[in-house]
């Protein structure tokens, strides 16, 4: 998706923090040999909050993982008699889960970005889930790295602009992904304003035709930012049987939920992710071993094929996104949809 979207003329951006680091370099080698050059972006999620224990362990990660959870997600697969998966599956699965959720923290995002930083093209790195820190912040400057940070509400946007970001990508409640609670149409204008002349906005959230991208930039955005929409392509990760469940699904069908990191993420809302909000469950774990446990499930899940377990994330404009395309299509899509928008309000305004 990455190399389709920067041929096609956007700036793709990878969402690296569940790659190990040895999984990261693979995958930016390919990048770099099908990009002619172009630039891109890596996208690393650094939280301030997270389980230190976790941070610095060099044993494996699900050890950390309480019995009690451990237990009630067991119990949930058994009773919807979901298979265990063959021993070797499992013990890939796992073994892919364990090393791709350690990224998920300060210091595991920092081993990314030591990847990413040998390869040239990178010219763009976005911390979700927290400020980048100092020496981050740092390392990037000095390699002339464009900086950007997720931003859920206003405050947010003020302590992205005072740890010295050049762009803020305005994400709404509707968004898949994690998300906060305020929605796009009201955040947008709140960043814009939070982040006078000196930092770009990005508004993201309910973004899949060039409508919505002619209203975000007259909210003030200079541009957007889509994560949804790319689900449904042929280029994205997702296999035949979870493409349709997403086709199927309406904007009415997604949900913000703990289950799937331990921070509220709007994903698709299946008999798991509810499942995890009854007086009964235990309690959320932090990241990253609520992913670890989710993940682990997850996998199940999609290997029985049972729809009615299945979540993943994805935001309210899931329901505008009902067949497969191609990354291709839909940027070429939306620019014209964004033209025949902007000339339906020049014509407004000639009839006002
Ligand atoms: C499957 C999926 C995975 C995502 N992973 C990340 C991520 O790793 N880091 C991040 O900053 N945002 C992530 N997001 C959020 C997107 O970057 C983007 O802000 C969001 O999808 C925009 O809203 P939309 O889904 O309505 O297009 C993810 C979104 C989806 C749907």
């Amino acid at each position: 998706m990455v190399v389709e979207v920067t041929k096609a003329g956007g700036f793709g951006v990878l969402g690296a923090s569940t790659f190990s680091p040895e999984q990261l370099e693979a995958e930016l080698r390919w990048i770099d040999q099908h990009t002619d050059g172009k630039p891109y972006g890596i996208d690393v999620i650094i939280p301030t909050a997270y389980d230190k224990q976790a941070e610095t362990s060099t044993e494996d990660l699900a050890r950390l993982i309480p019995q009690e959870q451990r237990d009630f997600m067991n119990r949930l697969l058994a009773d919807a008699q979901v298979p265990e998966l063959p021993a070797e599956e499992r013990e890939r699965v796992h073994q892919e889960i364990v090393t791709g959720r350690g990224a998920m923290t300060p210091d595991g995002a920092r081993r990314l970005l030591q990847v990413a930083l040998a390869h040239p093209q990178v010219r763009l790195v976005v911390s979700a889930l927290g400020s980048p820190p100092p020496d981050v912040m740092a390392e990037l400057r000095s390699r002339h790295i464009i900086v950007g940070a997720m931003c859920g509400k206003a405050q947010h946007a003020a302590k992205h602009k005072a740890a010295g970001v050049d762009l803020i990508v305005a994400q709404g409640t509707e968004a898949g992904g994690h998300t906060g609670e305020i929605a796009t149409m009201v955040l947008v204008p709140q960043v814009v304003q939070a982040c006078g002349d000196e930092v770009a906005v990005l508004a993201a959230g309910g973004i899949a035709t060039g409508a919505q991208i002619a209203a975000s930039l007259a909210l003030g955005a200079q541009g957007v930012w889509c994560g949804t929409v790319w689900l449904g392509t042929r280029e994205s990760e997702l296999d035949p049987f979870e493409k349709e469940v997403l086709f199927a699904a309406g904007a009415d069908d997604t949900a913000r939920r703990k289950a799937r990191t331990g921070k509220t993420v709007r994903m698709l809302k299946s008999q798991l992710s509810e499942a995890w909000e009854r007086d009964d469950a235990p309690d959320y774990l932090p990241t990253p071993l609520q992913g670890i446990l989710y993940n682990e499930a997850h996998a199940r899940v999609v290997r029985a094929q049972r729809k009615e377990l299945y979540s993943f994330p994805a935001g309210q404009v899931v329901g505008m996104v009902n067949e497969e395309s191609s990354v291709r299509d839909v940027m070429y899509r939306m620019q014209l949809e964004y033209v025949e928008a902007i000339e339906r309000l020049v014509r407004l305004q000639g009839e006002a």
